[in-house]
């Protein structure tokens, strides 16, 4: 059997392997299983992936591709990688993680260690200790501010039914949010909301306060899977405060923000935030704080993650303080988890409640992953 899929390989290598020498290169069983993850890489992959992993080979052997190999000396793609993903790769093929088919499936040929080995050689092709690692990018959630960097768009649709001064009010909000990093441990953002107020008495569509932000994460372990990041953000009044849309001034909002893996099947993520007008007549500050867990049931990066999250809102220097969660499913649609929705619904559980019902959501898209038609 195992003899039987070498063969396979072979068949599929034949080409390429023929345009670099005319005699056929016959490795058996017994020698592969005393090779490293070097020598694994350097006789099985360089071929494909270059010597020295940029992807730099000769014409003739990608021409017949439907993509080119990626470039493993990029540091944002080799770190941002989680290593269960690409041990899925090298054993299923590209396909199992919606990448190409000329990656091919090595299936049994090499043990789990020497996989692992092998990824190790690829991790080397950059300083892996100056980047936050791919196993921390933990799963996205509504109210806790995600630490890992990313490279994400993302609309964020929030619907709020509450009671003013008498009157229904149906108020919806879309944020378009976009992020991007820099350096090795930097990410900035930009957020928009675009919002509807809609009552008897109103139906006004306006753009709200713009938010700009930077963060730093300063702390990763993917050992201990656990990142720690700080971060600050501020808002200007672009919005039309007496149409409901801003807060009228600039708003300072520090944060720290932090996630832990326990086992491979849950994560935990917190952040604690304090968000502050700077004209004082506008509002106390309020220190917002959020806890959130996701279960992480499916094998592959496709599937549905069901989670909950707790958030408190209390005004510094004023009584008010409330509590609510928020149960939630994030569903990613692709086989490399780079377009997702998520979708969850508030309930106030302490502190009385602002509002009749509440439903948060999102849709992202990881732009560096592929476009949207790729990866299903
Ligand atoms: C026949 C050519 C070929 C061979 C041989 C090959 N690869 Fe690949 N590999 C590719 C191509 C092409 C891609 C890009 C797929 C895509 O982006 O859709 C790829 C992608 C990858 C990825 C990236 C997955 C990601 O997250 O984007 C990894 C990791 C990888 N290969 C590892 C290996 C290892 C390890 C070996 C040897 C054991 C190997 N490859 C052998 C062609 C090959």
């Amino acid at each position: 059997m195992k003899r039987k899929f070498l063969l396979l390989i072979f068949l599929n290598f034949g080409l390429i392997f023929a345009q670099q020498d005319t005699t056929e290169q016959v490795i058996d069983f017994e020698t592969i299983k005393t090779m490293n993850g070097k020598q694994i890489y350097e006789t099985f992959c360089a071929k494909c992936h270059g010597i020295d992993g940029t992807g730099n080979i000769p014409e003739e052997i990608k021409q017949s591709w439907d993509v080119p190999p990626p470039d493993f000396t990029d540091p944002y793609f080799n770190t941002r990688e989680a290593r269960k993903d690409w041990y899925a790769v090298i054993k299923y093929g590209g396909r199992v993680r919606g990448l190409s088919q000329t990656m091919p499936a090595f299936g049994d040929v090499f043990s789990d260690e020497q996989i692992y080995d092998v990824i190790e050689h690829i991790k080397s092709f950059v300083d892996q200790k100056r980047y936050p690692q791919g196993e921390l990018n933990f799963i996205r959630a509504h109210y806790v501010t995600k630490a890992y960097v990313e490279q994400e768009f993302l609309l964020i649709p929030t619907y709020t039914y509450r009671v003013e001064n008498g009157h229904n009010v149906n108020d919806t909000k879309v944020v378009l949010y976009y992020a991007n990093r820099f350096s090795n441990r930097f990410q900035y953002e930009v957020k928009l909301p675009v919002q509807n107020l809609k009552s008897c008495v109103q139906n006004t569509t306006g753009i709200g306060d713009l938010e700009l932000g930077l963060k730093y994460a300063f702390y990763d372990n993917y050992k201990n899977l656990s990142i720690l990041t700080a971060g600050f953000e501020f808002s200007l009044p672009t919005g039309s405060e007496a149409k409901g849309f801003g807060k009228g001034t600039v708003v300072l909002v520090p944060y720290l923000a932090g996630a832990k893996g326990l086992g491979e099947k849950i994560e935990l993520q917190g952040s604690v935030k304090i968000e502050a007008p700077v004209n004082k007549s506008k509002g106390n500050p309020e220190l917002i704080y959020a806890l959130s867990t996701t279960f992480i049931l499916p094998e592959g990066r496709r599937g549905i993650f069901p989670g909950i999250e707790l958030v408190g809102t209390k005004t510094l220097g004023a009584e008010e303080h409330t509590i609510s969660i928020v149960p939630k499913i994030y569903i990613a649609l692709t086989r490399r988890g780079h377009l997702a929705i998520s979708i969850g619904r508030e309930f106030p559980i302490y502190g009385g409640s602002p509002f009749k019902y509440r439903y948060v959501g999102f849709v992202l898209w990881d732009y560096v992953d592929g476009g949207i038609f790729s990866g299903w």
